[in-house]
């Protein structure tokens, strides 16, 4: 069970970074497509602010899991709205103070935060027991499909305001 347990929450976590990664290809794409294009009249990221905003989700994330009872925080179920919640906060928080999301800073955050509740969740060895039952698929597939799907309308956005620009 234990076992099992951890497997899952690897698979969550590569979950997680599988987002991070396809957000990066598609930014990645953004950048080549638009070269052509006239720089984007873009406000420059502020980096203290957004430290400090993503404290701000931190803090939110570290209450909620501070309600959880500790022997619950390696179970996905239990935690993966406000993991989400959280997610969704320094992504939001990232475009508001005119910063890419996923970046640098934020992501060494969320690696912190990782390294705070799940350290011990992982500490076995990276074995795939069994796979996922099929709802807990859909659970991990949603956010990630939801942050891709926004991250994709907020580049399309962005462009359409440069064509129209
Ligand atoms: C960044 O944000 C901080 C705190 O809100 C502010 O004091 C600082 O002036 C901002 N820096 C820039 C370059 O806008
Ligand atoms: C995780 O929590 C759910 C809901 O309380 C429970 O049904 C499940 O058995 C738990 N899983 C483990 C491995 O403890
Ligand atoms: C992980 O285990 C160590 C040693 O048992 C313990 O001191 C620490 O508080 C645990 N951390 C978490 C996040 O459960």
């Amino acid at each position: 069970m234990e076992t099992h347990e951890s497997a899952l929450i690897k698979v969550f976590l590569v979950g997680i970074l599988v987002n991070i990664w396809m957000m990066r290809g598609l930014s990645a794409t953004d950048t080549l497509s638009t070269e052509s294009m006239p720089p984007q009249p873009r406000k420059a990221c502020n980096e203290s602010r957004l430290q400090w905003e993503v404290e701000v989700c931190g803090d939110a994330f570290k209450r909620d899991m501070a309600h959880l009872d500790p022997q619950y925080w390696c179970n996905l179920t239990h935690f993966i709205s406000e993991y989400h919640l959280f997610t969704l906060c320094t992504e939001t928080k990232s475009h508001i103070v005119h910063c890419y999301w996923p970046n640098p800073l934020v992501e060494s955050y969320i690696i912190r935060i990782h390294k705070h509740f799940f350290s011990n969740c992982t500490m076995e060895q990276v074995v795939w027991v069994d796979p996922p039952d099929d709802t807990l698929t859909i659970l991990i597939l949603i956010p990630v499909f939801l942050t891709m799907a926004m991250i994709a309308l907020v580049v399309w956005c962005s462009k359409r305001s440069d064509i129209l620009a």
